[in-house]
């Protein structure tokens, strides 16, 4: 900032703009337990927005081969995605009791609803390997997204991977020399440890909330939607390759099952 020009003097909260945050608590309930439960969904937005941010600053580094940068960052990601789950230890001081009295006023909100969770999946490259189902309805859903994601992180790594030459075995042998791109698989499967594991914990969210058969108010039932969400992984390669691994090592490996 040159010294001629006059700094705008502002305060903490002007600076937060924490007149705007902290006035969208809204209860749509008088129960005071929903105050909670909104809390943890807004705090979570909050780190969806952030992870929004980190990644595309993530996508840009690791296509510009700044791998360094890229890696710090995904870590970070990585550590925001497990102080998320801990959440889950706090919302379960909500007891099921206490959730089924106002349950039935959030009408038809639901997290399933969430574009920003929808949005990181998407920019890690979810759409690529979850199916033809999973696409169908994030471009029913959320028309526009996938096309304003045109490069995925899933893109940029295996980019850096073929222009480097190598494979992930290559890499994994080779792992104190070609070290940024062994740290950066590493770190991509950290996203895919850890969001295996937000989902697992969110599932069982659902199972002492509301019970496995219960309709969620998003309408779908858990074997008809979730069940299948524990299948979602963003780099199925790097549990695929562990095999290969195992197998190179002298490991007895069965086929893969088509
Ligand atoms: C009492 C706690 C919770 C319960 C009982 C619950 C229940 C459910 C259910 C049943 C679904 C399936 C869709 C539906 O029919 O509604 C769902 C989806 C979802 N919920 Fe929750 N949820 C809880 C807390 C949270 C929190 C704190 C978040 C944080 C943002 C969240 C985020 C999501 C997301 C992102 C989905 C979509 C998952 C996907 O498509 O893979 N949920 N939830």
């Amino acid at each position: 900032m040159p010294a001629d020009r006059p700094q705008e003097q502002f305060d903490y909260v002007q600076h937060l703009q924490l007149d705007k945050l902290l006035t969208s608590m809204r209860q749509v309930t008088p129960h005071p337990e929903e105050h909670l439960f909104v809390t943890v969904h807004h705090v979570l937005e909050l780190w969806f927005k952030h992870i929004i941010f980190d990644l595309e600053r993530i996508i840009q580094a690791v296509d510009a081969d700044q791998l360094a940068q890229a890696n710090w960052l995904l870590r970070r990601i990585g550590e925001i995605m497990r102080l998320a789950e801990a959440h889950w230890t706090v919302l379960e001081t909500l007891t099921a009791a206490d959730f089924a009295e106002f349950r039935g006023q959030l009408t038809g909100a639901s997290g399933m609803q969430s574009r920003q969770f929808r949005q990181v999946e998407v920019m890690l490259g979810l759409h690529q390997t979850a199916g033809a189902e999973y696409v169908a309805r994030v471009e029913k859903l959320w028309p526009g997204l996938l096309a304003e994601h045109p490069r995925t992180l899933r893109d940029a790594f295996f980019a850096a991977f073929a222009r480097r030459g190598r494979s992930l075995l290559q890499v994994y042998h080779q792992r104190w020399v070609e070290h940024d791109l062994f740290q950066l698989a590493e770190n991509a499967f950290e996203l895919d440890r850890r969001f295996y594991s937000w989902r697992q914990n969110h599932i069982l969210m659902v199972r002492r909330q509301i019970g496995i058969r219960a309709r969620g108010t998003g309408g779908t039932f858990f074997q008809d939607y979730l069940a299948a969400t524990t299948q979602y992984y963003f780099f199925p390669e790097l549990f695929e390759f562990r095999n290969e691994l195992t197998a190179d090592a002298g490991g007895e490996v069965m086929p893969k099952t088509p």
